[in-house]
C-alpha cells in the first residue's frame, strides 16, 4: 500500500495502485505522489530509468489512477520529508501504466481544506478521498468494532428491529412511508428502537445491543442529523450503576482504539446539582463551576448594593483570559451587561468593588470562594472573575423561578468560557485523556411543563421509570415538577452523548403515566396498547441506555460537525446535494401508493 514502505524496504521490488495526488514535472525527471487509504509515496520517473514510462508520466494528472512497479530506495540527503510516513524512501519507476483518467476535479483532494462545504458534499466522492476524511472512517470503523466486541464479549446479544414500524415517540417528527397495500396507512421510520428493546427484555433476551439507524425529522444543528447511528442496549434486572459500567467499559474499549485511556469511573451528578453548578444539564466539565456567593452577601449589603434579597448571587472564573486592559474589561462588562436585557440581572465588579474600603473585605471573601473550590483555577490576575447579581425589583419574567437564574448564569459561563478557550487555543484535541471530561447526570426531572401547549410532557419518554417514592407519595398527580426519573445522560466536554432510564416494567404504573402526560386510556390503547398487552405477560424490570455512535466519533476525530463523521451525510435542510435527495416522484408512483400531492404555501 502506498502508506506502508519504510527505509528498511531499501532495494524491494514494489507494484503500487492509487491516485495521483499531485504530480511535479522537472523535465527529465518527474514525481507523481501517489495515494491510497493508507497514504502517499513518492514515485520517481526518470527518462534515464525508464523513457516509456517518463512518457506516460508526462500525461498523467491529477487523481489519475496508476499503476507502478519499481524500485524502493532512500531518498538523497536533505531530500527526505519528515511531515509523511514514507518520506524517508521513494519508488523509482521501472514502469507505470494509467488505469484511468480523469477529469480536472472541482477541488483536489490533496488540499487539507476545502472552504465550501457544498461542493464537499456534492462532490462526496472526491471529498472522501482526502487523508482526513479516511482517517475518520478509519476511526469510526475502529470505535465501532470496539464497541461491538466489548458488548459480544460482555454476553450481548446484537438483534436488528424494523425500519418499517410505528412511531416511537421520543420527542421530534417522523419520516413517513406509505403503504402501497394498504393505501392511505403509513409506516413510520423509528425514531429510535425503544419499545423494540424493551419488548425483546419481556422476551428474554436478557442483554442485547444493536449499532442502530435512527431517523428523526427535526431541526438540524452541527451535532444532529436526520439519520443517525445509535449505540442502543437494553438489559434486565440492572440497577442503573450496572448500566454505567457497561457504558464506561464499551467508551473505554473505543478510546483506546485512539489511543487514549479513560478512568474507569465517571464522575457522577444529579440534574439539580448540574443545574446549581452549572446551569445546564450537559456541563461542561473543562471550566471550572459556579459559585453561589449568597452566603457572602447579608441583608444590609444587599440593599446597599441594591440586590434583590432572597435569590442567588453567583459567580463564575474563567481562567486564562490574559491580562485585560481597563478599557477591554469595561467593554467586556458593558457587552455582559447588555445581553441581560430586561432580565433584572446585572454585574457586580469585583475589581471596583475592591479599590473601596468599604467594600473591600467582601471582594476577597468572593476572590477566595470563586478560586477555592475542587475544580477552580489557581488565582491569577490572568482569571477573569464575573459576579451576577438580581437587581432590587427584579421584574416577574422568570416568575422567582430560581433554576432560570442558574440556567441564564450557566450560558455565560458557557459563552465567555468557550470563546476565551477558543482564543487561547485550548479545547483543541490533543488527544490525552485530559482532554475528555466525561460525566454521568442522574435523576433527570420526570416531566416538563410546556408553557406553549400548557400541558406536561415527559422529560426523556414515556417508558421512564419514576422514583418509587415519588410514586408512593402521590406526586405523579399531586406535585408532576417534583417528579424524579430514574433517567440519566452521559455527557461529554459538554455534549449530550447519550440518554437512558430504568424502564417502567408495571402495566399499571405504564397506564397511569400514560394518563398523566394527559393521554386517554383510549389513544393510549390505539398508540400503544400491543406494548401495554405485553407488559402484562410476566415483564421483568429492566433498563438501558443509547449512545450516539456520530457524536463519539466526530469528538474523538476533533471535528465540530457530524458531517465530517458521516460517509453521505445531509445539509442543514436535509438534503443530500451528490444524490440530490429528496426529490418529487412519478405521477405513477404516486397512484400506486394511492397519494396525490398538494402543496400548500
Ligand atoms: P435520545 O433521544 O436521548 O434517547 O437519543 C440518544 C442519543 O442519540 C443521539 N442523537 C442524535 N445524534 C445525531 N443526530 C440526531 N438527530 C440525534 N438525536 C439523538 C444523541 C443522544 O444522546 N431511546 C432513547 C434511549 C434510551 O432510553 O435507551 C433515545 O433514543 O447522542
Amino acid at each position: 500500500m502506498c502508506g506502508e514502505l519504510r527505509p528498511e524496504d531499501s532495494g524491494a521490488d514494489v507494484v503500487l495502485m492509487g491516485w495521483v495526488n499531485r504530480r511535479r514535472d522537472h523535465g527529465n525527471l518527474i514525481f507523481l505522489d501517489v495515494r491510497d487509504r493508507s497514504g502517499i509515496t513518492q514515485v520517481v520517473l526518470d527518462k534515464e530509468v525508464s523513457g516509456e514510462a517518463h512518457a506516460k508520466a508526462e500525461a498523467a494528472r491529477s487523481e489519475y489512477v496508476v499503476a507502478v512497479k519499481g524500485k524502493v530506495r532512500l531518498r538523497g540527503a536533505g531530500l527526505d520529508n519528515p511531515n509523511m510516513a514514507t518520506g524517508l524512501i521513494e519508488v523509482v519507476a521501472a514502469e507505470l501504466l494509467l488505469l484511468n483518467e480523469s477529469k480536472t476535479p472541482p477541488f483536489s483532494p490533496a488540499e487539507d481544506a476545502i472552504a465550501n462545504e457544498e461542493v464537499r458534499l456534492k462532490y462526496r466522492y472526491l471529498d472522501l478521498r482526502r487523508v482526513d476524511m479516511q482517517k475518520n472512517f478509519k476511526l469510526r470503523h475502529d470505535v465501532a468494532r470496539a464497541i461491538r466486541n466489548y458488548l459480544s464479549d460482555a454476553g450481548f446479544l446484537e438483534i436488528e428491529t424494523p425500519f418499517m414500524t410505528r412511531s416511537t415517540p421520543e420527542g421530534a417528527r417522523d419520516y413517513l412511508v406509505p403503504s402501497r397495500v394498504h393505501g392511505g396507512s403509513f409506516y413510520a421510520l423509528p425514531q429510535s428502537p425503544q419499545i423494540f428493546k424493551q419488548i425483546l427484555m419481556i422476551s428474554g433476551f436478557d442483554k442485547y445491543f444493536q449499532i442502530a439507524r435512527c431517523f428523526r425529522d427535526e431541526d438540524l444543528r452541527a451535532d444532529r442529523q436526520p439519520e443517525f447511528t445509535q449505540i442502543d442496549l437494553e438489559m434486565t434486572f440492572p440497577q442503573q450503576g450496572l448500566i454505567f459500567k457497561t457504558v464506561e467499559g464499551f467508551l473505554a474499549a473505543a478510546f483506546a482504539t485512539a489511543g487514549i485511556t479513560l478512568p474507569t469511573e465517571f464522575v457522577q451528578m444529579t440534574y439539580d446539582e448540574a443545574i446549581r453548578s452549572y446551569g445546564i444539564d450537559k456541563p461542561d466539565m473543562r471550566l471550572p463551576a459556579m459559585v453561589d456567593l449568597s452566603g457572602e452577601l447579608t441583608a444590609e449589603l444587599r440593599e446597599t448594593l441594591k440586590i434583590e434579597q432572597g435569590l442567588p448571587v453567583l459567580g463564575f472564573v474563567i481562567p486564562g483570559v490574559g491580562v485585560l486592559s481597563g478599557t477591554a474589561r469595561k467593554a467586556l462588562l458593558s457587552e455582559v451587561r447588555s445581553g441581560f436585557g430586561e432580565s433584572g440581572l446585572d454585574l457586580l465588579d469585583v475589581a471596583r468593588l475592591g479599590t473601596n474600603p468599604d467594600f473591600a473585605p467582601l471582594a476577597s471573601a468572593i476572590d477566595a470562594k470563586l478560586v477555592s473550590g475542587a475544580d477552580a483555577p489557581p488565582a491569577s490576575p490572568d482569571n477573569l472573575v464575573i459576579v451576577v447579581t438580581p437587581k432590587l425589583g427584579t421584574p416577574a419574567m422568570w416568575n422567582y423561578d430560581p433554576q432560570w437564574i442558574y440556567k441564564r448564569v450557566g450560558a455565560l459561563r458557557l459563552q465567555l468560557g468557550t470563546k476565551y478557550a477558543a482564543q487561547h487555543g485550548r479545547f483543541t484535541k490533543t488527544g490525552t485523556a485530559g482532554d475528555y471530561k466525561f460525566l454521568w447526570v442522574t435523576d433527570f426531572p420526570m416531566y416538563e411543563w410546556d408553557e406553549e401547549a400548557k400541558v406536561w410532557n415527559a422529560a426523556h419518554h414515556p417508558f421512564t421509570s419514576p422514583h418509587e417514592e415519588d410514586i408512593k407519595a402521590g406526586r405523579l398527580t399531586s406535585d408532576k415538577g417534583a417528579v424524579r426519573a430514574l433517567a440519566y445522560d452521559i455527557v461529554l466536554n459538554g455534549t449530550e452523548l447519550g440518554s437512558g432510564s430504568i424502564r417502567i416494567h408495571r402495566q399499571d404504573v405504564q397506564a397511569e403515566i400514560f394518563r398523566s402526560l394527559g393521554m386517554s386510556d383510549a389513544e393510549a390503547h390505539e398508540r400503544f396498547g400491543f406494548f401495554l398487552d405485553a407488559l402484562e405477560y410476566g415483564t421483568p424490570p429492566h433498563g438501558g441506555i443509547a449512545l450516539g455512535l456520530d457524536r463519539i466519533v466526530m469528538i474523538l476525530a476533533g471535528a465540530t460537525s457530524l458531517r465530517e463523521v458521516i460517509a453521505f451525510p445531509k445539509t442543514a435542510k436535509a438534503i443530500d446535494l451528490m444524490v440530490d435527495a429528496p426529490t418529487p416522484v412519478s405521477e405513477q408512483q404516486l397512484k400506486e401508493l394511492s397519494l396525490r400531492t398538494v402543496i400548500r404555501s
